[in-house]
């Protein structure tokens, strides 16, 4: 799950620092790969065969379904398009929506949306599925989904400095912000 998301930001911010950074081109801009990489700027896009179109690479909707982004996948030797869930959402199969994961999301209550891990290894959709939360040992501790380890309740556990954790309106742990 974190060498695509790595490989996103270093493209980015070798956007953004432009001339200044000396980096290799990525792969979807060789011509030969991407047809689109012909285009002013189309090294950021992505050729889209269905309708022969080219697209700009990470933006959500439109060839994909809207809350997915176009991103580069391999084919054979191949750069292509796939329509995929932004890194740290997934979606159920048979959908095509996008839900944060370690929320509830899609779930019912009680529930989390857990990463399919196998199908973020591969090319092609991420997956998710509803999970319960594992038991803690006892009362006074609750699971944090995103990392599978127990927190006391009230701490600042996994949360950021300024926030607690605490069992959120759909039972699962949320970092709250408290408020004196
Ligand atoms: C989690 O905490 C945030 C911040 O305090 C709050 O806005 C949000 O509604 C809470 N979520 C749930 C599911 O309780």
């Amino acid at each position: 799950m974190c060498a695509p998301v790595m490989a996103k930001w270093v493209w980015l911010a070798a956007l953004l620092c432009g001339s200044q950074a000396a980096v290799l081109p990525p792969p979807w801009a060789d011509v030969r790969r991407n047809p689109c990489a012909a285009h002013p700027k189309g090294w950021l896009m992505l050729y889209w065969p269905a309708d022969g179109k080219c697209y700009t690479i990470y933006k959500k909707g439109h060839p994909c379904p809207d809350t997915q982004e176009l991103s580069p996948g391999r084919w054979g030797g191949r750069t292509v398009a796939e329509c995929k869930c932004p890194p740290g959402s997934a979606q159920l199969p048979h959908t095509t929506n996008c839900h944060k994961l370690f929320e509830r999301g899609p779930c019912r209550p009680g529930e989390y949306f857990a990463p399919v891990e196998e199908s973020f290894n591969m090319r092609g959709e991420r997956q998710g599925m509803c999970v319960r939360p594992q038991q803690c040992a006892d009362e006074t501790l609750i699971y944090w989904p995103a990392d599978g380890r127990c927190y006391y309740k009230m701490t600042q556990g996994p949360c950021y400095p300024g926030a607690i954790l605490d069992v959120g309106d759909d039972g699962l742990a949320n970092c709250t912000v408290c408020h004196f």
